[in-house]
């Protein structure tokens, strides 16, 4: 394959371009709110099939469906329930995707044979504009290879897939930074299978009703394996309360350490630094960012240092619990 264009999300005539890459069955990535996706036409399995090859994702790990508008979801979806309809009202556009029993005809390739379909409408206007041109919709998982960290910049999806795609729109920076909320709609009560920016909170302030506590991710769903989202450089997660303590015994001697931190600065114990927010929204937003750099800086090892245990923290910790090889909490 001849190497990996970009296209600019400004541009229509980009946008143009990129829809009639994806219309002749290739594979762009796009950019989206949470993390850039690597597009496919949905309604073509040579297509799909392209992304599982070009992430080296295993067949069997279901892909969601990206709309443009919440009508095109009665090509994919059997039954669309009220708590649906609610939710769409409330969070579309946005980082929610929405499990629900799948139309009769949908591909196993997008499903991994499950009876539901996972259906997201992004917020990105490039990436809608790009699908009213193609007038279908799109897969797209995250963009980056299997098991390794989301990508947030059109840059990371070309340091993980350029030469195996066609093609990257450049739209900017992400600007949630970490994967949607997947709700789990095809059983008697929604249940969170994914947690992200949309909070258990906001779910339950849009239906009315009290939900379950999560799954657990491992049971959750089949992309949510425990070792993904990694760096390639160990990674640590360590406590604030721990932190000063333990940040010379976590780190061997002579070793080049990167600190990723939020409270507490490092100083010379760290050959790199950066600083993320006390603020949940913007720590994600800028943590796979950070966690993609510190990984090209050439240290031996990443110490993270971990935000409080508290409920609106429970998206990032879910990432961290996947990156870090090993956390002292
Ligand atoms: O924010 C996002 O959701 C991003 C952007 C690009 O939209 N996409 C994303 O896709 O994170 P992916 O494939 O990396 O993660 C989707 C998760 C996987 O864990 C997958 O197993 C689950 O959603 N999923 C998708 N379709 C499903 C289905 N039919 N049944 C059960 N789980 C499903
Ligand atoms: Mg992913």
């Amino acid at each position: 394959m001849p190497a990996t264009i970009k296209l600019d999300a400004t541009q229509s005539g980009d946008l143009e371009k990129a829809a009639s890459l994806l219309l002749a069955g290739h594979l762009v990535a796009i950019p989206t709110e949470t993390v850039y996706g690597l597009a496919a036409d949905a309604s073509n399995d040579q297509a799909v099939r392209k992304v599982f090859e070009a992430k080296q994702r295993p067949v069997g790990h279901p892909l969601i469906v990206h709309v443009a508008s919440p009508d095109r979801i009665s090509l994919w979806v059997d039954q669309i329930p009220d708590t649906a309809r609610q939710l769409i009202q409330a969070f579309w556009p946005g980082p929610l995707t929405l499990l629900l029993p799948k139309k009769n005809g949908v591909s196993d390739f997008i499903t991994g044979g499950n009876p539901g379909v996972a259906v997201r409408m992004p917020a990105h206007p490039a990436t809608l504009a790009t699908m009213q041109r193609l007038g279908r919709e799109l897969v797209a998982p995250s963009a980056n290879p299997y098991g390794r960290i989301s990508p947030t910049t059109a840059e990371h999806v070309l340091e993980g897939l350029s030469g195996k795609i066609e093609a990257v729109l450049d739209g900017g920076d992400c600007s949630v930074g970490i994967e949607s909320t997947i709700i789990d709609l095809t059983g008697d009560t929604p249940v969170i299978a994914r947690p992200g920016q949309i909070a258990q909170s906001d779910i339950e302030a849009c239906l009315g009703i009290t939900l379950a506590p999560g799954r657990s991710a491992s049971q959750a769903v089949p992309g949510s394996v425990k070792r993904h989202y990694q760096p390639v450089t160990p990674t640590v997660g360590v406590a604030t309360d721990r932190f000063a303590g333990l940040l010379p015994e976590v780190t061997p001697a002579g070793e080049k350490i990167g600190v990723i931190w939020w409270q507490s600065a490092p100083g010379e114990l760290a050959s790199e630094s950066i600083m993320l927010s006390a603020d949940p929204n913007e720590y994600a937003r800028m943590l796979y960012t950070a966690m993609h750099a510190m990984d090209k800086a050439n240290v031996d090892r990443i110490v993270i240092e971990l935000p409080p245990r508290e409920s609106q923290w429970l998206a990032v910790h879910d990432r961290l619990g996947r990156a870090c090889t090993e956390q002292f909490a």
